[in-house]
Parts: structure tokens; C-alpha cells; sequence
């Protein structure tokens, strides 16, 4: 029950006129006269209304909205244009937020410039993908190569071999691998190989990660955990799909032991990305390690983000801990569209189509039709080439540099008396805003559950827009173009801003 009567007014006054009403050109994304609710979500300290047309008329009246909407104003009419073509205005909805986006028109190295002449330290990267930063040089030379080659031919041809033998020199569980064009591809067809190699049932997953949207995957990604996350997935799904919190141990074992007999495979990210920027704790994936192997189930490390960025062989490397399969993508694309299925030799000899066998007693694992392009195979593997030469320059700076940020971050918060933390590993960071200055989170059950996300999605992360600097949950991935120089300038901003949400706190 809403009983604040100024807010109701304001709140009905929002549905009477669009948003930013005055331009024909810019509207309130859901329309005069639409449906609207109450969620009323409690924190234990207050009560308060949270939806969405109506949650920006609020944020209209914050001085960080209203500062994000006098610097954006080409953003903001072009994002009115994008939302007549594209729900919601996007093609992802991790991108975007609310007001609305900003727009760029260009990237080099690790900044952007948007639509409206600002230019941003970008710490998302391409959702973490390029790892030596926007347009680096090395790939001006293969990309003229595949210019005169052309971009998709569908048929055999050597750089496939050539990147798939790299990626096996590089990776340690890559005996075999199938090329694909996206992570949601990758961890889909991981999913349908444990099922059919075990002939089990039942797939866990940590509770708030995200393997991209395929259908077996797109469950218990944000709490409740225990209701289906888009209309179109069938409930059922969670029958054989079934969720742990990350980390814990103790509650982790039992569920693998309510499953035992059926359990086909366990997916993690070593690192929650989406989820929190969490890293898992060694003794929480070896104790998978063991559980899996002890009950002929199959252990699946989801390394497209953390592959090729925590350690050239990605997060199996740094914990020691070899998978069955991995899956990988983001950083080994060089910033083409890949998705990468890897791992022992026996499972993925059930994906060979020159054995024959009976029908059903084979996994169909295939790429689809733009799987090894000439642009995808070529691109990547001079990224990868470059990591594999340039591994003592590029790893250590751009970890040294994730923990100057990360250390950086939560200092400003503490000196400014902010309850704020800054997470992560390597050159991942992230940041959360705790309830209790005591809470250290986890796992994304944690975070979703004694944090405040609507203040780090929105208000910190606008916040750091208008003082240049452009994050993704609190910060993103640091690439080799980042120079020291960037790093004490978000750190810079993030003072700046932890001093504006104090003053401005309620
Ligand atoms: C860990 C992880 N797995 C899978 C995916 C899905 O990858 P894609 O967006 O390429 O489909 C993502 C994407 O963010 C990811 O972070």
C-alpha cells in the first residue's frame, strides 16, 4: 500500500503527460494512459514505489538525471527514434538503462565518444570482449585481409584449423572444439553434450548466472529463483535445470546429492560476471571438481567471459582446476561474433559426424551458418596470437591495473562515508552498495538480496556517465589500452561521485 500523497501526484502526473513532454520527439516509453503497478519492495529501512515509466518521472527530479538529460539531449531523441523500431529501443536488453542510453559514434583504445560530444573512459568494452581495447592496430591488418577474401564462405578452409589449433595449445581442456557465433550458442550445445554423453538429466547452475538466453540456461538468473524468467519458458524447465548458490558449500553439496543419480553436469563461471563480478572461492569449484567426477556427471566451465582475460588459458589456469568443457567467446572473437564449445576428446567424439551411429546416440553440435567465417577466424586468431606472444606484457598490467582500481574504488567510498564495496579479479571489477556496512558478498544470491542494485545500476552508474567514465554493474573489464593515467581518472570520478551520493543521500 502506497499511502504518500504528494508521491501519488506526482506519480499520476507522470501518466497524464509523457515523460518529457514539449518534444515531439522524445516520449515516455510506455505511453499515455498505460498499465502501471505498485512493487512495493521493503529494505527493512524504507518502503518505497519501484516501476519503471514512473520510477523516471522520479529520477527526472534527481540532480543526476536532470544533469544526464541536459548533456544528452542527441541521445535522448534518438533513442525515441530506436523504441518505434526495437522494443525498448534495444536489440539486448542488458543495454538498456533508464532514462535511456547514451549513443556513440565512436571508440578507439579504451575511450568512446557518444552522440552529443563527450567523450567516456570506457570500462565495458564491447561486454568485456576487447581486450586490447577498441580498434587496436593488430587487427587493421586482418581485417584488410578479410576484406579481400570476403566476410562468409560456408565452406572448409584453413584458418579454421589454424585458430582451432591455437585455442588448443592455449586452453588446457581443449582436446577438441567446435566454433559457434555466439556464447549463447556455446553453453547451449555444452547443456545438450553433458545430457548426451552422461544419458543423465539434470543441469545445475549458479542462482543469478547468466549463460546467455538459450532455453535450458534463461532460469534463476534474478530472484525469486524459483519462477520462470521469461514468459515462453516452460516452468518445466526446472526439473532439470536447478540452481545452487554460488560458493556455498554446505547447500551446494546437498542439492548435488538430492540430484546424484541424475545429474548430467554442473556449469559455473570461475567468475560470476553478469551475476556480480564474484569470483568462486578455489575450494568451492574443486569441491565441483570432485563431486562431478565421483558421480560421472560432467563439470562445465562458462569462460566466455574469463577466458583469454583472467590468464591465457582463462580461469582453469588461474584455479588450477581443469573442466570437462568449456565455453568461450567474448575476448578470443577480437571482436568478432564468436562462440567457442571446447574440452575432452571422448565427449566431443559424440559430435563427430564421421562416426556413425545410431540415430539419437549422437549430439547434434553445429556452428550454424556462419560458423568459421573468414572475418571471425582470421580476427580472432590474431588476437590470440597477440595474447600468446605478449602474455608476460599483457596479463600482469591489466591485472595490476584491475586491483589499482578495485582498491581505488573502495577507498573513495570509505572516505566519503559511503557503504560501497568493489569486487572482482584480474581486470574484472565490479561494485555493490551493501544495506549492512558488514556484508561482503559471495555470491549473486547475496548481491541480489542484501544490496542495493537500482543505486549501483542507476544512480552510481549515471552518475559516473556525466563525470566520463562508462560502467556496467559498478565497473567492467580493463583492457591493454587502459594506461594508469585511466585508471586514477575513474578513480577520480568515483570520488567525485561517492561525495554526490553523500550529500544528495535521503
Ligand atoms: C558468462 C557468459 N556466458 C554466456 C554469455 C552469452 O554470450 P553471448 O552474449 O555471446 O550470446 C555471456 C554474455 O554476456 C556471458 O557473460
Amino acid at each position: 500500500m502506497l499511502n504518500d500523497e504528494p508521491l501519488l501526484k506526482k506519480l499520476f502526473s507522470v501518466f497524464a503527460d509523457p515523460v518529457h513532454s514539449g518534444s515531439e520527439s522524445i516520449i515516455n516509453p510506455f505511453g499515455k494512459g498505460s498499465y502501471y503497478f505498485f512493487l512495493v519492495i521493503s529494505d527493512r529501512k524504507r518502503v518505497k514505489p519501484f516501476f519503471h515509466a514512473e520510477r523516471e518521472g522520479l529520477m527526472e527530479q534527481s540532480d543526476y538525471i536532470k544533469e544526464y538529460l541536459d548533456k544528452t539531449p542527441v541521445s535522448n531523441k534518438l533513442f525515441a527514434r530506436a523504441q518505434k523500431v526495437m522494443p525498448g529501443g534495444v536489440s539486448h536488453r542488458q543495454r538498456y538503462f533508464p532514462p535511456y542510453p547514451i549513443f556513440i559514434k565512436g571508440a578507439s583504445g579504451c575511450k568512446i565518444w557518444d552522440v552529443d560530444g563527450h567523450e567516456y573512459i570506457d570500462l565495458w568494452m564491447g561486454h568485456y570482449a576487447l581486450i586490447l581495447g577498441h580498434r587496436p592496430t593488430i587487427v587493421k591488418a586482418p581485417l584488410e585481409e578479410v576484406a579481400g577474401l570476403g566476410t562468409h564462405w560456408g565452406i572448409l578452409h584453413e584458418y579454421e584449423i589454424q585458430f582451432a589449433e591455437l585455442i588448443q595449445q592455449t586452453v588446457p581442456c581443449a582436446e577438441r572444439l567446435v566454433f559457434g557465433v555466439s556464447g549463447t550458442e556455446a553453453t547451449m550445445h555444452a547443456v545438450r553434450l553433458a545430457r548426451g554423453f552422461t544419458k543423465k538429466r539434470v543441469i545445475l547452475k549458479v542462482a543469478g548466472g547468466w549463460h546467455g538466453a538459450n532455453n535450458d540456461l534463461l532460469w534463476a538468473i534474478r530472484s525469486p529463483f524459483d519462477k520462470p524468467e521469461s514468459a515462453g519458458v516452460l516452468p518445466e524447465v526446472a526439473n532439470y535445470t536447478k540452481s545452487v548458490v554460488f560458493n556455498d558449500l554446505e547447500s551446494t553439496l546437498q542439492t548435488i546429492y538430492e540430484v546424484q543419480e541424475d545429474l548430467a553436469g554442473i556449469i559455473v563461471e570461475p567468475v560470476v560476471g553478469a551475476g556480480g563480478c564474484i569470483p568462486a572461492d578455489k575450494g568451492y569449484l574443486e569441491m565441483l571438481r570432485q563431486e562431478t567426477r565421483k558421480l560421472g556427471a560432467l563439470l562445465i566451465f562458462d569462460e566466455i567471459i574469463t577466458g583469454y582475460r583472467l590468464a591465457l588459458g582463462g580461469a582453469q589456469e588461474v584455479y588450477g582446476i581443469r573442466p570437462d568443457i568449456v565455453t568461450l567467446g567474448k575476448v578470443c572473437g577480437g571482436g568478432t561474433n564468436l562462440g567457442v564449445i571446447a574440452g575432452r576428446g571422448d565427449i566431443f567424439s559424440l559430435c563427430d559426424p564421421t562416426i556413425k551411429r545410431p540415430k539419437g546416440e549422437s549430439v547434434v553440435v553445429g556452428g550454424g551458418t556462419f560458423s568459421c567465417s573468414p572475418f571471425s577466424m582470421i580476427v580472432g586468431y590474431k588476437v590470440v596470437e597477440y595474447l600468446k606472444n605478449h602474455e608476460k606484457d599483457v596479463y600482469p598490467r591489466i591485472n595490476q591495473l584491475g586491483q589499482k582500481l578495485r582498491e581505488g574504488m573502495a577507498e573513495a567510498f570509505q572516505r566519503n562515508g559511503i557503504i560501497g564495496k568493489s569486487i572482482g579479479l584480474g581486470s574484472l571489477c565490479g561494485a555493490y552498495f551493501p544495506y549492512e556496512s558488514e556484508t561482503v558478498v559471495k555470491s549473486p544470491t547475496q548481491l541480489q538480496h542484501l544490496t542495493d542494485v537500482e543505486k549501483l545500476e542507476q544512480e552510481f552508474r549515471i552518475r559516473l556517465l556525466n563525470h566520463g567514465v562508462f560502467v556496467v554493474r559498478g565497473g567492467g573489464a580493463i583492457s591493454f589500452a587502459h594506461t594508469e593515467e585511466d585508471i586514477e581518472r575513474i578513480i577520480a570520478a568515483t570520488e567525485e561521485v561517492a561525495r554526490e551520493m553523500k550529500k544528495n543521500a535521503p
